[in-house]
């Protein structure tokens, strides 16, 4: 393997771009002409216009079928017009959609749900953002302490509103200033990329550690949270090691601080568990959930126990609701998506089917040089690739935006346009969809590494 990408990169011969079919690339043209720039990667780099999913499959308006590692980052659990949601969804719009009132579904979800949380969180209130619902936790927070000021992760994702903005442990902020007062970052334990060069378990876990000192350098000594996935998605799908969830979680309660579990994609199995923090055996104060929640129906959530739900003003009428949030037809949708998950032991075959895929990119690593590091829970799965192992430089985007042409080729819609390949398929996957899948990212694999020279 060469270890300048760069040069690697540049002799080698430009990738053919994929061309989504006619029907395709007519909508998506047209649309170009009123449509804001800044959507999703896959979208644009794809620009294939669907026509319809079934099961774990995307059908375009061309008639062309991709098997889906995406699910709308981790939005369909239950795969595409699942029959049970659809009836749902049909059977709800068709009587009402409208208001806040109780309906028999909404309360069948929030008891459904009350016994699947970790112990004791039993409440819920329902949004139709994620962001929406991480701002909805910092509030709760706030009630509930009566302290100001946040502390994120390095690498952290929670939206894109402004109250969270400074809780963005990535570039995405970068010239949006200026940000929330009183929010911090510490490092995340990223232990391919450790930011102290440390290995775990010999580094006793000193990501965490140093969080005790840094608050108090840092800041005025009022937190009232610390917000955290249990495994950064949009990061790369990095999984912590064992412990440090919990080490974090219990600094936080040392300094009287909440600790919220932003579980936007890693909730509803999609770990393997019902929620992420369930690896670890904790009790979060607050969850945020949201994608996997509702199937596709815009929908999200705030979950925590009766004290902490109890506080105003968040808890005073009007405190926490918002104009959608909980509506029938969301409720419809939060209803069956949690149902199924549950009758169809999704969660179950998240785990089984999620270990055969990690086992099977682990022996991928094996064969391509390239793949730096391979690591997950259930059916969410990070591949990170290099060009160097050594120097873990990250391989140039030129040559992933090929791998993501050769598998959109082959009929695989996958997050593999940027280093860091993200696999997230609907729940439902059985183990012969994902090989079949993962047969085309490993010939894609094998395409790029003799077109680019990367063995
Ligand atoms: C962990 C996490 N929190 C919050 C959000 C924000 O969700 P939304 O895009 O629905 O506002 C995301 C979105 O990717 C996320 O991954």
């Amino acid at each position: 393997m060469k270890s300048n990408a760069a040069e690697t990169a540049k002799t080698a011969q430009e990738a053919p771009v994929f061309q989504a079919g006619p029907k395709s690339k007519a909508i998506y043209d047209e649309e170009q002409k009123y449509i804001a720039p800044g959507v999703q990667s896959i979208g644009l780099f794809s620009q294939i216009a669907m026509d319809r999913g079934e099961g774990v499959y995307f059908i375009d308006v061309d008639g062309n079928r991709y098997m889906d590692f995406y699910a709308g980052v981790g939005v369909a659990s239950l795969g595409h017009a699942h029959p049970r949601y659809v009836k749902a969804m049909q059977d709800q719009v068709a009587k009402i959609n409208v208001g806040s009132f109780v309906t028999k579904h909404r309360l069948n979800f929030v008891k459904t749900l009350a016994g699947v949380t970790p112990e004791g969180m039993t409440r819920a209130q329902l949004y139709s953002g994620g962001s929406e619902s991480v701002e909805a936790a910092l509030r709760l927070a706030k009630s509930h302490t009566k302290k100001h000021e946040f502390v994120g992760f390095w690498g952290g994702f929670h939206g894109k509103t402004m109250g969270v903005l400074g809780l963005l442990g990535d570039d995405f902020k970068k010239d949006l200033g200026p940000l929330l007062p009183g929010t911090y970052l510490m490092p995340y334990a990223y232990c391919y990329r450790c930011p102290f060069k440390t290995k775990y378990p010999g580094c006793g876990l000193l990501c965490a550690e140093i969080i005790r000192d840094a608050v108090k350098h840092q800041t005025t000594q009022n937190v009232a949270a610390f917000i955290m996935e249990p495994i950064q998605g949009t990061n790369g799908n990095v999984v912590p090691p064992e412990g440090y969830v919990k080490a974090v979680m219990s600094i936080a309660h040392e300094m009287g601080a909440l600790f919220i579990a932003d579980e936007m994609i890693t909730g509803f199995g999609r770990t393997g568990k019902m929620f992420g923090v369930m690896h670890e055996g904790i009790v979060p104060d607050i969850i945020t959930v949201g994608k996997g929640l509702a199937c596709g129906m815009p929908v999200s959530g705030v979950i925590s126990n009766d004290k902490v739900i109890n506080s105003k003003p968040f808890a005073n009428p009007s405190g926490s609701s918002s104009s959608y949030g909980g509506n029938p037809l969301a409720a419809a949708a939060c209803d069956a998506t949690l149902t199924t998950i549950i009758d169809e032991k999704l969660v179950e075959n998240s785990a089984a089917v999620g270990a055969h895929m990690l086992k099977r990119l682990k022996g991928m690593a094996e064969k391509y040089r390239f793949i730096g590091d391979v690591r997950g829970r259930g059916l969410m799965i990070g591949v990170e690739m290099v060009s160097d192992r050594r120097t873990k430089e990250r391989l140039p985007k030129n040559i992933c935006r090929a791998l993501f042409d050769e598998c959109l080729k082959r009929g695989l819609m996958s997050m593999c346009y940027s280093h860091t390949i993200r696999i997230n398929p609907p729940l439902t996957i059985t183990k012969a969809e994902a090989d079949t899948g993962l047969d085309i990212l490993d010939e894609s694999f094998t395409v790029i590494s003799k077109r680019f020279n990367l063995n």
